[in-house]
């Protein structure tokens, strides 16, 4: 018996360090908060400063990015982008309708179309397109939900940015660069080799174009960045800079009433993908327990049935083996249990 349970948990703690090590950095998105590329608020000028990027010089092109199905704005977002509009008259403004996304795709990158109109899901599309229009033009896109509390100007003194999303990990939804910023070239590298279908469609987004797709890329680019070459660093917004306070760049507005059932629960997932991971490794480990309680009733209905469980075992051919051995330490059981007394 003891050497059976011996096998079982050897096997188990290889799955476990397999199955570890493949989400390690899955894992080290829990505990990595981006502190060390924070963009400080001490080096932030006030919204109303009369030098709006301190004495630093702007790197990122003066553009603003969205996306939408086509020139029709929803109007509960309308505001939203107006409020982006109106400070940033003097900036260039482009918005990615899908014909004028395709268009670029199948112009530029012609090596990724295949993946694009793969894609199962719209958003899939909207996600991919975001990070290539920042890779090839630099500037920075914005969701449409996402609305200006002020100008964008201090954002545009970093090479790169993302922004931190609470408990942890980065979100898509705001993020600016240069053209040709390293790190959004390997995200879009990238793109290709993470379109792969999860069992659900959430993760699936998530996975593969989503926040978690990168979130992962960001973790892996970090890893390898080794030398701090200050123009390849990825800056990362804090939650506090981002929306809430009277220095804050953005607004958010919920204005979301058009989404039907599964927009709004894949959405919802993109916000709650940490949670979804963590009750991910909860399930596992309910798995594992489950599994070894069931093989440690069944080792013990071999030992009080034998002769039951040999009919069951002949049936089997791989469990033979288990039950030779299950016999051998049968016979062997008693006399070792009484040296354990
Ligand atoms: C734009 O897209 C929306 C949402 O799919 C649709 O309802 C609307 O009819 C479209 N507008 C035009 C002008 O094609």
């Amino acid at each position: 018996m003891r050497r059976s349970v011996a096998i079982f948990l050897l096997i188990n703690v290889a799955i476990v360090i397999y199955l570890v090590s493949s989400v390690w950095t899955l894992l080290s998105l829990l505990v990595v908060d981006g502190s060390a590329d924070a963009i400080s608020r001490a080096e932030l000028p006030g919204p109303a400063s009369s030098s709006p990027t301190g004495d630093r010089k702007e790197l990122i092109p003066r553009i603003i990015h969205q996306t939408y199905v086509n020139e029709s704005i929803p109007p509960h977002w309308e505001e939203a982008r107006q409020s982006c509009l109106a400070l940033h008259k003097d900036w260039e403004y482009n918005l990615w309708t899908d014909k004028k996304a395709r268009d670029f795709i199948a112009q530029e990158y012609p090596w990724f179309l295949e993946t694009f109109d793969g894609y199962t899901y719209p958003i899939q599309r909207a996600d991919a397109i975001r990070y290539f229009v920042l890779a090839h033009f630099g500037g920075i896109y914005l969701d449409l939900d996402d609305g200006c509390n002020r100008r964008l100007d201090p954002l545009l003194t970093y090479p790169a940015w993302l922004r931190r999303t609470v408990p942890t990990g980065i979100s898509n939804d705001a993020m600016g660069a240069v053209p040709h910023h390293p790190f959004f070239l390997r995200v879009i590298d990238a793109l290709p080799r993470y379109d792969k279908h999860w069992m659900l469609p959430y993760i699936t987004v998530m996975g593969s174009t989503g926040p978690l797709f990168l979130s992962i890329i960001w973790r892996h680019y970090n890893v390898d960045l080794g030398a701090e070459l200050e123009m390849e660093r990825v800056r990362v917004l804090m939650p506090d800079e981002y929306v809430g306070n009277s220095w804050s760049f953005f607004t958010h507005h919920l204005g979301n009433s058009w989404h039907q059932g599964d927009v709004k629960m894949i959405l919802w997932m993109r916000d709650h993908w940490v949670f979804l991971l963590i009750l991910g490794f909860f399930i596992a480990g309910v798995v594992f327990f489950s599994a070894w309680s069931i093989y440690k009733r069944f080792l013990r209905y071999r030992s009080t049935a034998g002769a039951h469980a040999f009919n069951f075992t002949k049936r089997i051919p791989f469990l033979n083996e288990a039950a030779a051995e299950g016999y051998e330490l049968l016979n062997r059981g008693r006399p070792q249990r009484e040296h354990e007394v």
